[in-house]
């Protein structure tokens, strides 16, 4: 009924989340307020680990894109489950780090990195960096030298793959701010380069395509552009390159008419496209690695609102005002990006209010959804927004000095704070 499994209803018809009834967890801990199913989550970590297990025969790894949601609590859930980590900035190593994350299962990616960011990364003897361009790369190779240490690296390529998603997340073709192109030569040239840089190891390649993209088509395409290229770098440079990281990007239900592939599918076409191209390639096949995040912790998560004020424009459309909006949940200004809602303490009710939620925020593009179906609504209901467990917190800002929500963690029935909702006091620490 739900678009995620952890969803259900119980007898009071108020939705619940891991057992836990949203209503009661809008009480106790207040509202906005994101909760996050970890039963979900580990679910959806075993899910991937067990499917690279079946089509790459244990030749892989899953790496979390923890720009997804990055906090403390999700990179203990990430080790204890097994899973390597995608970080794309400082504070993301910081972050993993701090709970004792292992630094060898940490990929350290970005188009941008400062200096100070590859430095702390060579110390902290991350597993891979995956360099974004030749000065970057020239960069890590004097800071390795100043620290005496050798980076390992892949190069992040951009495979000339136009998959169809939002121009904001679509990655792969040439006129995008990540990678080396193949087309123009550029990425033949990097990976000659990187011979010739001191205390440099190149060990693979990496492309990621978008997001949030439901065809298995373009994953395979990208798959056989890469291998093809490997095999032009074996075949003229005599250079067998080990590693073969394929981004993430595999689309998650937000809408219940939305209808993701199986990720099993993508993960058994793809790795048939992986082992055609090596054979026709005479390359062995590289180790895989591939990097989910939406589809580990988006529908994993939901928002829960109270509703303010309810505004009928006659002829126009009707605004059901939340407590939150665009600082907790910037998607919809940025990129319409679809959600669900429901009145959490009327669940089962029909939908039969067409309503455009807004934020209190001091903008008139502060919406979460326009012309959505919900039930009908009071002040004081409680509103949840489906599938917000990827990219809602970890792009929350504090704009208006709105404090940020705290996030709850929902597990077979219990509930613990995870991230601590913000205070006034937060909010003026840093300021002289
Ligand atoms: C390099 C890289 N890997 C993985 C991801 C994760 O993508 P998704 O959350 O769509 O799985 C992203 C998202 O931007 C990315 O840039």
């Amino acid at each position: 009924m739900f678009v995620s499994e952890c969803l259900t209803v119980n007898q009071q018809d108020h939705l619940q989340i891991s057992s836990c009834d949203t209503v009661a967890l809008a009480q106790e801990y207040g509202t906005p307020l994101y909760v996050m199913s970890g039963d979900q989550i580990r679910q959806n970590c075993r899910m991937f680990c067990r499917s690279m297990e079946k089509f790459y025969a244990g030749k892989g790894m899953v790496l979390y894109a923890s720009k997804a949601f990055s906090c403390k609590e999700i990179y203990r859930i990430m080790r204890e489950e097994g899973m390597g980590l995608d970080v794309v900035s400082g504070g993301e190593l910081y972050t993993a780090l701090s709970v004792g994350f292992p630094a060898e299962k940490i990929y350290f990616h970005g188009n941008n990195k400062t200096p100070d960011e590859l430095t702390y990364a060579i110390r902290s003897n991350v597993g891979r960096i995956v360099v974004d361009n030749l000065t970057e790369l020239e960069t890590l190779s004097a800071l390795s030298v100043a620290e005496g240490k050798t980076a390992q690296i892949l190069f992040r390529i951009k495979p000339g793959i136009d998959a169809h998603t939002h121009d904001f997340i679509r990655t792969g073709q040439i006129d995008s701010k990540f990678g080396l192109a193949l087309e123009n030569g550029e990425a033949f040239e990097a990976v000659k380069a990187a011979q010739t840089y001191p205390n440099i190891s190149l060990t693979g390649l990496h492309c990621h395509i978008g997001s949030q993209i439901f065809d298995i088509e373009p994953f395979c395409h990208a798959a056989e552009v890469m291998i093809d290229f490997l095999g032009k770098i074996k075949a003229e440079l005599g250079l067998e390159l080990p590693e073969l990281n394929l981004g993430g990007g595999f689309g998650i239900k937000y809408l219940s008419d939305h209808d993701p592939t199986p990720y099993d599918q993508y993960m058994e076409q793809v790795s048939a496209a992986v082992k055609s191209s090596c054979e026709k390639n005479h390359i062995a096949q590289p180790f895989i690695l591939i990097e989910p995040g939406r589809s580990i912790v988006g529908a994993a998560g939901i928002t829960l609102y109270t509703v303010g004020g309810v505004k009928e424009i006659k002829g126009i459309r009707t605004y059901v005002s939340v407590d939150g909006g665009m600082a907790d949940n910037p998607r919809y200004a940025l990129y319409n990006a679809p959600y669900e809602a429901l009145i959490a303490n009327k669940a089962t009710q029909p939908k039969n209010l067409i309503a455009t939620i807004a934020g209190k925020c001091c903008e008139s593009g502060d919406l979460i959804q326009e012309h959505t179906a919900i039930q009908q609504t009071n002040p004081g209901d409680i509103l949840a927004v489906l599938s917000t467990g990827a990219y809602n917190y970890s792009m929350s800002s504090n704009y208006n000095r709105i404090p940020r929500p705290a996030v709850v963690l929902a597990e077979e029935g219990k509930s613990r704070v995870i991230v601590r909702r913000e205070t006034y006091e937060d909010l003026i620490k840093n300021d002289l």
